[in-house]
């Protein structure tokens, strides 16, 4: 589809469609929004939420980036993070990756891509981490998939290390992080890790909101 106007018309056919099944659709939607999810995935144009879960508007809550990665200095990740878990109060966060993944692909490479080189950093530094678990794998297409997985993993370790998360499980005891792999080849999605209050945390990333907040003054 090069012409864009086929996307205006669709949009019109799909407004019809959704009037035809239920004349409140819109008006409804329009009221407010109370989902229950939070979808972390990746901008990759195959790889649509709505689609791939079978869920209406109104049931996921969206933030997509190049490889579905949580960067705690991201204030856009952070910033829909927040809302999702204090405002919107959703009980599953899922992070979403898919094999095929150019953005991992990229990372696993020594290129030169330009600004994007500072985002694929933080998916070198996963594979710096599992360095040796990666190289053990002969199969290049292999050790691609793998980092797929591990990076999804990391994602959801790098969820649980924020303070937004932290003070949800202590206050309400969710919500549960979820990370998937959905595989472009099948459709299917599988499970890989998954995070809830109730899990170990590095202690060195575990804040104490109870304890003071002031940092120690150096002693010289
Ligand atoms: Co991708």
């Amino acid at each position: 589809m090069d012409n864009y106007k086929q996307l205006l018309l669709a949009n019109k056919a799909w407004v019809l469609e959704k009037l035809q099944i239920r004349p409140d659709y819109f008006e409804r939607h329009a009221q407010d929004q109370t989902p229950n999810y939070m979808w972390i995935g990746c901008a990759d144009s195959r790889v649509p939420a709505e689609d791939i879960t079978g869920t209406e508007p109104g049931e996921l809550f969206v933030h997509r980036n190049v490889a579905n990665l949580v960067v705690h200095t991201d204030f856009n990740v952070l910033s829909v993070l927040q809302y999702a878990v204090d405002v919107l109060e959703v009980k599953h966060i899922i992070v979403c990756g898919h094999y095929g993944c150019g953005g991992v692909k990229n990372a696993m490479t020594n290129r030169d891509f330009g600004l994007i080189n500072k985002w694929l950093r933080n998916i070198k530094d996963v594979y710096r981490v599992y360095h040796r678990e990666l190289e053990a794998i002969g199969n290049e297409q292999l050790r691609f998939d793998r980092l797929v997985e591990l990076n999804v993993s990391e994602q959801v370790q790098n969820l649980a290390q924020t303070s937004i998360i932290q003070k949800a499980w202590k206050k309400r005891k969710g919500p549960t992080i979820h990370g998937w792999v959905y595989d472009l080849k099948t459709g299917y999605v599988k499970e890989h890790a998954e995070m809830n209050s109730q899990s170990a945390l590095d202690p060195i990333y575990r804040f104490d909101f109870d304890g003071p907040r002031s940092i120690t003054p150096p002693t010289t």
